[in-house]
């Protein structure tokens, strides 16, 4: 069986400005007076303002991708860097966080309007629209310096100019297997080494027996891997799409398979 989703905590979410205004004291004529006008943050560390609580997604007791906004209150420049708590993930694959910035609302997407490596040629860009981070199990701090965790995966832009930042769980395919994203789907051209698919299955949420050799949704994992499921994701779509699919392939003479491999040719793995 595999796991499903991960749990992440951020403690404390910061961005490192180039600047301050408070450095800033009279000008030559000891005058003051135009302080007002000054619009950058006044500390070298700009912590958010908050998060916007009516775009917050991923209630636990529904599918949706858990995602925040936050805000910082104002453009900002900088480097973002985040305290985490602690992650989990009982399969190959740290939890994986996305990232997109934003200067409004309005426009923010899961990519982010500007990042430097757009300006980069095919072949050097360290991403392609958003940042990623790949979160330790154990408290560590991560600071977005424009490198990649593993080699050329999980990689994340550095400097960023935005005042909003969306945060997403979620991880890139082509960052596997050091982050793995929300939930496991079933897809036959990604999941399927045993001849599992059948069209009732694919794009459905499901436990999957064997995190590398089956793939396959099985009947015999749900009394110990459903239990668990609830426990720890509180997620029942999982189980119930398992003996969903299962009946939906009942023989004329009554019989149910036990597991999906097969399932079309009368289940010669299971017969
Ligand atoms: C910095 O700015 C914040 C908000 O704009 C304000 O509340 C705070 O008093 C300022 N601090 C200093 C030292 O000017
Ligand atoms: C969590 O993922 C990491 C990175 O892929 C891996 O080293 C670790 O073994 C995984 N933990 C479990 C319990 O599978
Ligand atoms: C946040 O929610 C409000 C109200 O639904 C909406 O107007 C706004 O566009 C949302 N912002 C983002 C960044 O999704
Ligand atoms: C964008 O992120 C949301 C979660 O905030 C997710 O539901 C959606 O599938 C993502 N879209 C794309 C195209 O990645
Ligand atoms: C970037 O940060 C990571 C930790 O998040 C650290 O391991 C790495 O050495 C840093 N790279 C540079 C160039 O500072
Ligand atoms: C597999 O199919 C799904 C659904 O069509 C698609 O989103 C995904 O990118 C495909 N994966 C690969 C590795 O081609």
């Amino acid at each position: 069986m595999t796991p499903i989703i991960a749990k992440t905590s951020i403690t404390i979410l910061a961005l490192g400005a180039g600047c301050s205004a408070a450095a800033v004291k009279g000008d030559i004529y000891g005058e003051r007076t135009w302080h007002k006008y000054v619009r950058s943050p006044n500390t070298s560390i700009v912590k958010p303002k908050g998060i916007l609580a009516a775009n917050i997604t991923g209630n636990p007791d529904d599918l949706d991708i858990p995602s925040i906004v936050v805000d910082f209150g104002q453009n900002v420049v900088g480097v973002v860097s985040i305290d985490f708590g602690q992650s989990t993930n009982s399969s190959q694959g740290l939890p994986g966080l996305k990232f997109a910035f934003r200067e409004t609302q309005q426009f923010l997407t899961n990519t982010s309007d500007f990042t430097r490596s757009d300006n980069l040629p095919d072949g050097q860009k360290i991403i392609t629209g958003s940042d990623q981070i790949a979160v330790a199990n154990e408290p560590a701090t991560w600071k977005n310096n424009a490198s990649c965790q593993y080699g050329e995966q999980v990689c994340s832009d550095g400097l960023h100019g935005f005042r909003y930042m969306k945060i997403w769980l979620g991880a890139l395919e082509s960052d596997a297997p050091y982050t793995q994203p929300y939930g496991d789907t079933f897809f036959a051209n990604e999941t399927d080494p045993q001849d599992s698919a059948t069209p009732t299955l694919e794009g459905k949420r499901v436990i999957f027996d064997g995190a590398k050799r089956n793939r396959d949704p099985y009947v015999g994992d749900l009394a110990i891997a459903s239990l668990t499921s609830y426990l720890s994701h509180n997620a029942p779509e999982l189980t119930r799409n398992i003996p969903v699919d299962l009946t939906n392939h009942q023989r004329e003479d009554g019989w149910i398979p036990p597991a999906s491999i097969k399932i079309t040719k009368k289940s010669v793995h299971h017969p």
